[in-house]
């Protein structure tokens, strides 16, 4: 890859944890001192920034929306892949009202040369990148399911990029998008949490990976959120990890920058959901799809 990774993020300053959609949200916690928590939940915000810039990244940064706190998770917004951008269809009503300032803002980013194509997921729920991650390595996306993302999504996403799609059905409502529990790292290797992942997932996951590319997370690695990660290169920027998976991924090649993301925790989600990659290309992928099966091409 040679142009310069580009990552989407949202201007926190509508931020806030004001209700629970899932079980991580902690409104009480943040409503007893929204002030401080705002305060501190803008320096993780730039703390994270300055991380994917001192890693080479480049970040676009879209304001917020009153009314529309997690509008702070970007992963979310959009499927972006070879300049086409597939929209979200939220779940949950409290997250719906983010719809429309995303299509304006993402028809922004076309307008701008950023994006060439727009479209959105029809006729069914799917929450982003957040539940389909592609992976560079491999050249298809893991495509999540369950408590937030409809499974008939997953056709969608095949048809619309013309690329393949792995399907991986989520366990627990817990971790409720895929970003929170599996991420592909840039070297083939994928961290993942398995108490989170169904059967038919694991076995989809054990099919398409070596056992010496599959690095499990333990209890502690999935609560502080540390499998939410941004991969560039050889970096991984996480929520801050406990020294035994920074040292893990440092034994195979990795950097491991920690941020301190302890108020977005508060709201379910780390530094991947907090991001959108908006230049990944198919053509970068380092093995042929056509080994994979094409779902509905
Ligand atoms: N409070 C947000 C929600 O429940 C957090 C979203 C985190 N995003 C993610 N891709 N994991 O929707």
């Amino acid at each position: 890859m040679t142009a310069q990774a580009t990552y989407l993020m949202t201007d926190p300053a509508h931020y806030q944890v004001a209700y629970a959609i899932n079980p991580w949200m902690k409104p009480g916690v943040w409503g007893a001192d929204p002030a401080a928590h705002l305060g501190a939940a803008t320096n993780g915000w730039r703390a994270l920034r300055g991380a994917l810039e001192a890693a080479g990244g480049k970040v676009i940064a879209i304001p917020g929306a009153a009314g529309q706190p997690d509008m702070v998770f970007p992963a979310n917004a959009a499927v972006v892949l070879d300049g086409k951008a597939l929209l979200a269809r939220f779940r949950c009503p409290e997250r719906q009202g983010e719809e429309a300032p995303l299509a304006a803002a993402f028809d922004g980013l076309r307008r701008q040369g950023l994006l060439t194509e727009v479209a959105a997921i029809e006729g069914c729920f799917h929450e982003g990148a957040g539940d389909a991650i592609w992976d560079a390595a491999r050249g298809h996306f893991w495509v999540g399911s369950g408590p937030r993302s409809s499974p008939e999504a997953a056709d969608q996403i095949a048809a619309f990029f013309g690329r393949p799609v792995v399907r991986i059905p989520l366990a627990t409502e817990q971790y409720y998008h895929l970003d929170t529990c599996f991420c592909p790292l840039s070297g083939g290797e994928v961290l993942y949490y398995p108490p989170a992942l169904t059967g038919a997932a694991l076995t989809a996951l054990y099919d398409r990976t070596r056992p010496d590319q599959r690095l499990e997370a333990d209890d502690e690695d999935a609560e502080a959120f540390c499998v939410n990660a941004v991969c560039l290169g050889r970096t991984i920027i996480m929520a801050e990890p406990r020294p035994r998976l920074r040292a893990r991924l440092t034994e195979r090649g990795y950097r491991v920058i920690g941020v301190d993301l302890a108020e977005f925790i508060l709201s379910g989600g780390g530094a991947f959901c907090m991001t959108l990659r908006l230049d990944l290309t198919s053509a970068a992928a380092a093995a042929p799809a056509a080994t994979l099966e094409l779902v509905n091409p």
